[in-house]
């Protein structure tokens, strides 16, 4: 059995990353840039976002986030987001989902320019995906298959099941590796919570890849030998004997399922390290188009 080691590719790529950036810096041309919008003091979401402007500044990428009240109306998070649409400095825009009730994310995320949509959430990336057209991809999932590819995983053929159908992670993931292109060209089911018994499918996968939200919910009797195991899940479980009164795990029991498992991503240190590193590229592929 291998540990898949996100943190260690997720650091190879931001330091190919911050080579290229230095590169431009050396021929005296500006850098790239990325804007995150925060609304509101979701403490998850204040987390991911402190934790993609430090990876930033890391490569030298222009960074900065935009700290709002939960109380902005949607007018004025439009208008913000329009502003940063037509500045020259950020090439990418970034805002934290979820967003507070009154505010409608289809509104938001259809008013990011396409060109700057380096979370690959706009409905035009999202047919550009599905079409199978270049495009920018969601983060989490572009580094799933990155995962997979830098581990020479057989993708071609095999049957992925995913579970979860999130507009984040489940549908575009099963996207990607549906395509017929290389490194995906898989067979694809995708189960959720309407599904009588998830154990009935998740057996049958060759890759599976658990993006349902819930602590520990795949169990060692749900996967078959050999399997590759992709764990999604960032859970916060209370936990006093840790510092911060609370630890990380994910959607699958970790301690049963490697046991069967060929390949399994841990949590922490697995695919969340890649989910950053993937949208420093993709901000970076956002300079490029835009000079
Ligand atoms: N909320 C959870 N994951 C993400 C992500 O990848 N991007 C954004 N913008 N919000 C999120």
């Amino acid at each position: 059995m291998i540990i898949i080691n996100g943190k260690k590719v997720a650091a190879e790529i931001r330091e190919e990353l911050k080579k290229k950036i230095n590169n431009l810096k050396l021929e005296g041309k500006t850098v790239p840039g990325l804007v995150a919008i925060l609304v509101g003091d979701n403490p998850a979401s204040d987390s991911y976002v402190r934790g993609k402007s430090k990876a930033c500044e890391e490569i030298s990428m222009i960074t900065k986030t935009e700290r709002l009240s939960s109380d902005i109306s949607e007018k004025d998070l439009l208008e913000l987001i329009q502003k940063y649409n037509s500045d020259k400095i950020f090439n990418g825009i970034l805002v934290q989902l979820p967003l507070p009730k009154h505010i409608s994310e289809g509104k938001v995320i259809e008013t990011i320019l396409p060109a700057k949509d380096v979370d690959g959430f706009h409905p035009i990336s999202v047919g550009n995906l599905v079409i199978g057209n270049d495009t920018f991809l969601p983060c989490t999932p572009a580094g799933i298959q990155e995962l997979l590819v830098k581990y020479n995983i057989p993708i071609k053929g095999k049957h992925v099941v995913v579970v979860g159908r999130s507009n984040i992670v489940g549908k575009p993931i099963s996207n990607i590796l549906l395509q017929k292109k290389e490194n995906a060209n898989a067979i694809v089911t995708i189960c959720h919570s309407a599904a009588k018994d998830i154990s009935y499918f998740s057996k049958q996968a060759d890759i599976l890849i658990a993006a349902i939200g819930q602590p520990n919910f795949v169990k060692r009797e749900m996967v078959k030998d050999g399997v590759v195991v992709i764990d999604v899940g960032i859970n916060r479980l209370k936990d006093e004997t840790h510092p911060k009164g609370y630890r990380i795990v994910g959607d699958v029991d970790f301690d049963e399922v490697s046991k069967k498992a060929s390949f399994i991503t841990p949590v922490p240190g697995g695919v969340g390290p890649m989910t950053i590193a993937m949208l420093l590229k993709n901000t970076f592929k956002a300079y490029l188009i835009q000079n």
